[in-house]
């Protein structure tokens, strides 16, 4: 049998507990230490997990030679630094998303990544789980014809809380960047897919955004995109807003509805994509199911990739993570948001 992958998490929050709870059951990789701004956050989630390493700064989590791959769990703007530093170390890296805080910053994160023959990818997590497959499956065989329009939503109501990064400037939060980022990469999964080719990049992207006058970020926000073939993205994000966080695609013969889109398999049932095709009476539901936990479905991927320090579409490689940004930037621009760490 395979040695396990040795894991460990830089940051304390709220994800790093998620992916913490879901390298219990992977058969591939189990996590061994933790880094911590402070030593006592360190110890308490170490001892909620029952981790005999706990280091009270990231850099010592680092210095761990047992430590094989990193889970990057900072907000946006220390993405760059610690992947970076990561790679330096000969650790592999599982980032957060969205990479890096512009297109700029995750050129440079996949520059070091490549000199130092690390494994990256950026996690997305819905990309590792096989309802995402099979949905750009469907579009790819024409299932609904040509696809015309997708609308692609992911936005919740947290309440104005200044304190969370996700409304933080400095921390390079907004909507956009928080959950915007995964219907951008959805639309262009989705365009890609329709048009024979692993993702797409929009030719023109037009925004409009609240931006809070405390927050400084956006705290909802809309885009339209134009991919080639003229097929149109209309894409939804907010923190102070809930809507349906759905996917639906439109296309010349039909359309597809995907229920849960963003956390498939996230409350122990299988995918549903639900497809209605025209002339037929009832729709379709493909039940997909998969073989572990969402995010532990993410870890495993990242061990059974390592060699390619890549994993392959539709899971994040760093081309379609460099496309993702680069969407994310001009969604930015168009709604005027420029983080103070870009001045
Ligand atoms: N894929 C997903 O499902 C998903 C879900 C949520 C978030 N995310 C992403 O994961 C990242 C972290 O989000 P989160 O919700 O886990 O955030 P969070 O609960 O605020 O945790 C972030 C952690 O980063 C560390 N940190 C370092 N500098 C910080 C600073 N200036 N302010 C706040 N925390 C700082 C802290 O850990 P220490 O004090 O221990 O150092 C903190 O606990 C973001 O990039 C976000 O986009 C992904």
């Amino acid at each position: 049998m395979q040695e396990k992958l040795k894991w460990g998490i830089l940051g304390t929050g709220n994800i790093a507990k998620v992916l913490a709870r879901a390298l219990v059951p992977s058969t591939t990789g189990e996590l061994i230490a933790v880094g911590s701004r402070t030593q006592e956050s360190a110890d308490k989630f170490a001892g909620e997990f029952s981790l005999s390493r706990a280091y009270g700064s990231y850099e010592a989590l680092l210095e761990d030679t047992e430590v094989q791959a990193v889970y990057i769990s900072l907000p946006n703007h220390l993405h760059l630094e610690w992947a970076t530093r990561c790679a330096e170390r000969g650790k592999h890296i599982l980032c957060e998303k969205p990479l890096t805080t512009n297109r700029t910053e995750a050129e440079a994160m996949i520059e070091a990544v490549r000199q130092h023959d690390a494994f990256m990818m950026e996690a997305f997590m819905y990309r590792c789980h096989p309802q995402t497959a099979r949905l750009a499956e469907l579009i790819r065989n024409q299932e609904i014809g040509e696809v015309r329009v997708i609308q692609a939503h992911f936005s919740y109501n947290m309440g104005l809380k200044l304190d969370n990064i996700r409304l933080q400037n400095e921390a390079a939060g907004g909507a956009i960047m928080d959950v915007g980022c995964y219907t951008a990469s959805m639309a262009r999964l989705v365009a890609g897919a329709a048009l024979g080719q692993e993702v797409a990049e929009p030719e023109e992207v037009k925004g409009v955004a609240h931006i809070g006058p405390e927050s400084r970020v956006d705290e909802w926000a809309t885009a339209v995109l134009r991919f080639p073939n003229d097929i149109l993205a209309n894409l939804t994000c907010g923190s102070q807003v809930s809507v349906d966080s759905t996917l639906r695609i439109w296309g010349s013969k039909g359309h597809i509805l995907v229920p849960n889109p963003w956390f498939p398999g996230n409350d122990g049932s299988p995918g549903k994509i639900i497809i209605q095709r025209s002339g037929q009476e009832q729709p379709e539901e493909i039940s997909v199911p998969a073989d572990a936990p969402l995010y532990t479905l993410e870890a495993d991927i990242v061990a059974q990739h390592l060699a390619q320090h890549q994993a392959p579409s539709p899971c994040m490689t760093w081309n379609d993570s460099l496309g993702n940004m680069q969407t994310l930037d001009r969604w930015r621009e168009q709604v005027g948001l420029v983080f103070d760490r870009e001045r």
